[in-house]
């Protein structure tokens, strides 16, 4: 089917605006990806891709695209304003904080003309379309949304590491203000999703989203919280999982070290922030989970206890084992809770910069504990095959795996 080609300005280009930006350019639309980050502007200027992903960066240098897209600092007119800023947490009071959101929105407004489709991918708390953003636009405007705006709250499920499938692929839930917004904002995605797209209303798509990191995170807090009994009675909470799971209806997740990255341990206060009372589970999921860093600090604390100025060795950084991102890691909240108590430790990590990793051989030498916090593959590969050696180098030969 052929898509009337559209001028698109997607405000805010990382991991959710400029891969969205991309398969509309390769799609022929005309696209702007506006970043209050100049550095991020230079770059897709110049075709070079700031995010780690190959086959963007394949598509970056693809000539439609290069054709098609441009970056700038500041928005411009167009027909469609998608909005991919970030929606981070306020830590303090567990809400979101939806400055990036309201400036975006804002920014743009001196440019939006009636028959405008205004798109928000950002993660929101439900109600944000009508409560916040169509209030931003109508004062800004003097125009009615939806009506002469229309408004569409379109989320995103991509898993950074396989985002060029996935967005292409997935299915994507589609919540507009009215209908004309659900059809036109369909439309625009119906240019390069394969996945289905289900039309629904605002309210229903804001909950949708916030829904699927929840769900995951009341399972993970279900494991956590299993782990926790288990250690309690001496039990080993993989073999537990594993005979539970052999009913065909029970499926419980593993536990780790805590929940991290930037949208489950978010998404869950956005959903508390609307309805406190009916997310009494919810909200104490996202303790349960927010506690286990610190039991793991206790776990490695209780390890080197009877020995005399012990050297811990952190291994693993990142929210998640085989990835870079190190956003809400729970890695980050061991490391903090040793630093506090003033152990002696160091931390590497082989896939972040600045967390210097040479051999686990070098790194292990006189250490006391090795504590793998995330067993990205490559480490977990040279622990076992240079097992003996790094043992041999150690004071203490201990190795432990807190995310089993
Ligand atoms: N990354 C994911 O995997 C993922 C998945 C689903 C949903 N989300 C949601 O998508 C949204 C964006 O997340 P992200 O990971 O792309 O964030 P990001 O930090 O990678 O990118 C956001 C970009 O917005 C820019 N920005 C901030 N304020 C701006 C403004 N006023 N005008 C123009 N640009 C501005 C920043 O400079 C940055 O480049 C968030 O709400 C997030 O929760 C992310």
């Amino acid at each position: 089917m052929k898509h009337t080609q559209k001028k698109i300005v997607v405000v805010g280009t990382g991991y959710v605006g400029l891969p969205a930006a991309l398969m509309w350019a390769k799609a022929g639309h005309a696209v702007v990806g506006v970043d209050i980050n100049e550095n991020v502007v230079r770059a897709i200027n110049e075709g070079v891709m700031h995010i780690n992903e190959n086959e963007l960066r394949e598509l970056m240098a693809d000539p439609v695209v290069k054709k098609n897209l441009s970056a700038r600092t500041s928005p411009c007119e167009g027909d469609v304003f998608v909005v991919a800023v970030p929606t981070p947490v306020d830590h303090a009071r567990k809400t979101a904080d939806l400055a990036f959101v309201e400036s975006a929105v804002e920014s743009f407004c001196p440019f939006v003309k009636r028959g405008n489709l205004v798109i928000i991918e950002s993660t929101i708390p439900p109600r944000t379309c009508r409560d916040v953003v169509a209030p931003i636009i109508e004062k800004h405007t003097g125009m009615t949304v939806p009506g002469d705006i229309m408004l569409a709250h379109c989320p995103e499920r991509i898993l950074p590491g396989d985002i060029f499938r996935e967005i292409v692929e997935n299915d994507r839930l589609i919540g507009g203000m009215d209908d004309a917004s659900t059809e036109a904002a369909a439309q625009v995605y119906a240019s390069f999703v394969t996945g289905a797209l289900h039309r629904t209303d605002d309210i229903s798509a804001e909950l949708s989203k916030l829904m699927e990191n929840t769900y995951r995170d009341v399972n993970i807090a279900l494991a956590n919280e299993l782990a926790a009994i288990c250690e309690n009675l001496g039990a080993d909470p993989r073999k537990v999982i594993g005979f539970a799971n052999k009913h065909p209806r029970v499926r419980i997740l593993n536990p780790g070290i805590g929940v991290g990255g930037h949208c489950i341990p978010v998404d869950p206060w956005f959903l508390r922030e609307i309805a406190p009372y009916d997310s009494r589970l919810i909200s104490t999921a996202r303790l349960i989970n927010d506690e286990v860093p610190l039991r793991v600090a206790g776990k490695i604390r209780r390890a080197v206890r009877d020995i005399a100025s012990p050297r811990i060795v952190l291994l693993g950084a990142t929210y998640k084992r085989d990835c870079e991102d190190q956003r809400e890691s729970p890695a980050h909240e061991v490391a903090a809770q040793l630093e506090r108590d003033g152990y002696d430790f160091a931390h590497h990590d082989p896939l972040v910069s600045g967390k210097e990793y040479a051999s686990l051989v070098e790194i292990a030498k006189g250490a006391d504990l090795i504590a793998v916090l995330v067993p990205h593959s490559r480490m977990v590969e040279e622990l076992r095959a240079q097992d003996a050696a790094i043992r041999a180098a150690m004071r203490t030969p201990r190795i432990e795996y807190y995310e089993k």
